[in-house]
């Protein structure tokens, strides 16, 4: 191809991350989208020294980017623990950047795996994605929690800021137990509600929420009102689009889900978007194979890998030692950014471009060329892999081939 004939019209947010997802970083971007792209990359370097050197400041600083220019692109990032305060020496353990980003963007995140036929999903039926959108506010992952130590009343106060008191009683202990507090509040479910239509909607992809509101019929029977509000606020644009809503019992979309081809949106409350979206994740292969995506409700874009850095295979590479990391969902994330960008900036060669680098990475692997970690999952299981470097390249041969 005649070099960089395709062009960006509007400035992407590149965020750069952390250990082997960084040295992955560099390869996509030298082999895959710079020889091929004329783009204006706003970029943040997310590396953990950064973000301490910063004060964290760089992570909300690109956060404000992808908010004013719509689509960003981030490499996975190290949340740091005690361990790793000491290991790098930072002033603090910085919040999780995705957390930071999320917050920001008022986002909801959507996990969706690439299928290649040879990685035959664990469970028979499924034969297109399933996306699980899961609501990031709330319940038990902003909770109190307590552990009662003997006798006594639990109560659930609440003191209005004008008005009398109200209190319920949890439960009359008669010795220990435990007790948890937790909430979650009507703007951020309707986000969450607004992010899956929209979502839905630009997919073209029918959306399932699952709630267990015959059982908690004031706060997920609340989350299941708030749903159906957003969803009729959008009926005339959703039936042009031929996107269907279903509500249904969590357990009943866990039975159906089972017996499902795909192809479909599952919108999960908190624990259950956390919970099924590694089941999804381990069912359709690998973890290399899952994409990220987080939706703000007023539309903004940030796209990455779902998985980690992957640390062990950096400390490989540290030694010298030669990796099989497998950087597909990370191609996909820029692929993601890509093909947004294009859509919203009116540039159709864009969006074919990034459809024709997914389309090598797929043909690639389906090629039988791939890394270690899809050794045991696919069909039929072999003992030959290529290295971190040697995938990238032939994804790149064929990328080649493609826009000749
Ligand atoms: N989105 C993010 O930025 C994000 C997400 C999760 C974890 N993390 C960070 O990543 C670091 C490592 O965390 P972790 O080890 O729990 O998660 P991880 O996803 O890096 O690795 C989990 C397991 O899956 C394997 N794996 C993951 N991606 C792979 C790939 N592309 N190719 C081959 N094998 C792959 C790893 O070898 C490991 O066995 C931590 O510091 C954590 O904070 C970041």
């Amino acid at each position: 191809m005649a070099s960089k004939e395709v062009k960006i019209k509007t400035p992407i947010i590149e965020m750069d991350g952390d250990e082997m997802t960084r040295v992955i970083w560099r390869l996509i971007k030298d082999k895959l989208i710079k020889p091929h792209l004329d783009v204006e990359l706003l970029y943040y370097d997310l590396h953990v020294r950064n973000r301490d050197k910063t004060d964290d400041k760089v992570t909300v600083d690109a956060a404000n980017a992808i908010l004013k220019y719509g689509v960003g692109v981030k490499c996975a990032t190290i949340t740091p623990d005690d361990e790793r305060v000491k290991e790098y020496n930072l002033k603090k353990a910085w919040p999780s950047p995705n957390g930071t980003i999320r917050s920001i963007l008022d986002g909801t995140v959507f996990r969706k795996p690439i299928v290649v036929k040879n990685v035959p999903p664990a469970v028979r039926s499924w034969k297109k994605p399933i996306i699980i959108g899961r609501h990031a506010y709330g319940d038990i992952y902003k909770a109190v929690d307590f552990v009662v130590p003997g006798a006594g009343k639990a109560e659930l106060v609440y003191t209005p800021e004008s008005g009398d008191k109200v209190s319920l009683v949890v439960h009359e202990f008669k010795g220990p137990g435990v007790l948890l507090g937790m909430h979650n509040t009507n703007k951020s479910i309707r986000s969450f509600a607004q992010a899956c239509i929209n979502y839905a909607f630009s997919e073209k992809k029918d959306i399932w929420f699952g709630a267990k509101d015959t059982i908690s019929k004031k706060y997920h029977a609340k989350f299941k009102e708030i749903f159906q509000k957003e969803v009729d606020a959008r009926k005339d644009d959703l039936a042009k689009a031929g996107v269907t809503y279903r509500y249904m019992l969590i357990d009943d979309a866990v039975a159906q889900m089972m017996k499902h081809e795909g192809g479909i949106l599952w919108a999960c409350m908190n624990y259950d978007g956390d919970v099924e979206s590694d089941m999804v994740a381990s069912g359709f292969g690998s973890l290399g194979l899952m994409t990220s995506v987080l939706v703000s409700p007023d539309g903004k874009y940030e796209f990455e890998a779902a998985h980690g850095t992957v640390k062990r295979h950096y400390y490989e590479h540290l030694k010298g030692n030669s990796t099989s990391t497998n950087s597909t969902a990370s191609i996909f994330a820029w692929t993601g950014a890509l093909a947004k960008r294009g859509e919203m900036d009116g540039t159709p060669e864009v969006v074919e471009f990034a459809k024709k680098l997914e389309a090598s990475v797929i043909e690639t692997i389906e090629s039988g060329v791939m890394t270690r970690d899809l050794t045991r999952v696919c069909e039929p299981p072999t003992d030959k892999y290529v290295t971190t470097e040697g995938f990238i390249d032939s994804v790149a041969r064929n990328l080649e081939s493609k826009l000749k």
